[in-house]
């Protein structure tokens, strides 16, 4: 029976969160974690679904009833993913899918990241070529179906891999070759939902239009800079905009004590510089630090009550992991 695995990566933002929702850019990273998805075609007339990650064990669906009648949270990328591939495709299959990765509590992109790796995987085993672009803008279409908001930056990064510049819906996804980027990230231990920070940010957004676009235009023209500082390695620099670019996250109402007490430890322990990355309400920190600065800036997130999280960045984009014809 056909059957193939794919993974692909988690994300963290570094700079240009919420602005980009609005029309400005932002710069993504990836993380090494990944989530995997497997899926083999079957006989029976049913998609079916294990997500141990998330806790389902035996979901399973009429193959006519994909998409439709009550569908659990937690499974909602895939069976909208396989909905989403099967309208486009014009095809349909019974098929068992198996998902497994990192935990979604970090807010490290797992449910984007699943998204793409299933519209991967159909692509495999209907033997349909998919581009990259192509991956996008289904898996894009499968967040916006769930959640109704965000920007498309985390199936980018998924899809892509490595670090981007990158704007609303994919409008530009630009990879930057980079070097030596040093960051240590930080865990709150408060799970966000981003739906409410973006929420949170409209209201605002409502009750002074003005000087929200005017925070925005000043995150636009920092992400700017900064990709420039980040191409040439000058991380001073890119410290010292990733300061300016939590102070407007602050003005727009989606930072919280503890990570403004987590980013307040970590710049007195040396870092260039943090911020908080993605929604805010709770998830994670980033600070840029030099590998000599690593160990004080972990001991100070410790000592704020955070907890560091160990991985790379910047790595590989979605992958066939193994495929059986
Ligand atoms: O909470 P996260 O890590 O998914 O980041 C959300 C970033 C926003 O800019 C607030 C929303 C978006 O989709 O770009």
């Amino acid at each position: 029976m056909k059957q193939v695995t794919v993974s692909a990566p988690g994300k963290l933002m570094l700079l240009g969160e919420h602005a980009v929702v609005y029309g400005r850019p932002c710069i993504v990273t990836t993380v090494n974690k990944r989530m995997k998805v497997q899926a083999a075609l079957s006989d029976e007339s049913i998609f079916k679904l294990a997500a141990e990650d998330v806790a389902i064990n035996e979901y399973a669906k009429p193959l006519d009833r994909i998409g439709k009648d009550e569908i659990p949270p937690k499974a909602s990328f895939v069976e909208m993913a396989l909905r989403n591939f099967y309208l486009k495709y014009k095809t349909i299959s019974g098929v068992c899918i198996t998902t497994s990765g990192f935990s979604s509590d970090f807010g490290l992109g797992s449910s984007a990241s699943v998204a793409a790796c299933t519209v991967k995987a159909l692509s495999c085993l209907f033997d349909i070529n998919m581009s990259p672009k192509e991956i996008f803008d289904l898996s894009y279409q499968t967040i916006l179906d769930v959640q109704q908001e965000g920007s498309g930056f985390d199936a980018a990064a998924a899809i892509y891999g490595g670090t981007l510049y990158y704007t609303f819906r994919g409008e530009i996804i630009e990879p930057l070759t980079i070097n030596g980027l040093e960051l240590v990230i930080g865990y709150s231990g408060v799970k966000t939902d981003t739906v409410s920070m973006v929420n949170l940010v409209k209201e605002k957004m409502k009750s002074y239009k003005k000087g929200v676009e005017k925070i925005f235009d000043n995150i636009a023209a920092l992400v700017i800079e900064a990709k420039e500082a980040l191409l040439m390695g000058n991380w001073e620099r890119l410290g010292t905009l990733m300061d300016f670019n939590q102070s407007y996250l602050e003005d727009l109402g989606v930072s919280s004590p503890k990570l403004n007490q987590m980013i307040s430890a970590v710049r007195l322990s040396g870092a260039y510089g943090a911020k908080l990355s993605g929604a805010g309400g709770g998830d994670c920190i980033v600070a840029l630090v030099t590998a000599d600065m690593r160990k004080s800036v972990e001991l100070a997130i410790q000592g704020a009550g955070g907890e560091t999280i160990d991985t790379g960045i910047n790595v590989p984009g979605i992958k066939t992991e193994e495929q059986m014809k």
